[in-house]
């Protein structure tokens, strides 16, 4: 059986963390929430994910965002 929520995976490695991944995190939980998308997205939390350097990271479905920002982050997720 397919899900039918779109998957999003945040990175929550120590350089993403310093980079602001966390309260990124906490941003995009209460974006999807107060816009009802609860059972659109799903927010996963992954360690390193190996691109450091391009700290913090985030996917979204099949997009890949590197120094992710809310406003990017949040783009990304109305074009799904
Ligand atoms: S800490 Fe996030 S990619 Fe390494």
């Amino acid at each position: 059986m397919e899900s039918k929520r779109k998957l999003i995976f945040i990175c929550q490695g120590s350089d993403c963390k310093k980079s602001g991944s966390k309260s990124l995190n906490k941003k995009i939980k209460e974006e999807i929430n107060s816009k009802g998308l609860k059972g659109q997205f799903k927010l996963i939390k992954t360690k390193c994910m190996d691109c450091c350097k391009s700290a913090p990271v985030v996917i979204i479905g099949e997009y890949f965002c590197k120094k992710a920002t809310f406003e990017k982050v949040i783009s990304q997720i109305k074009k799904s």
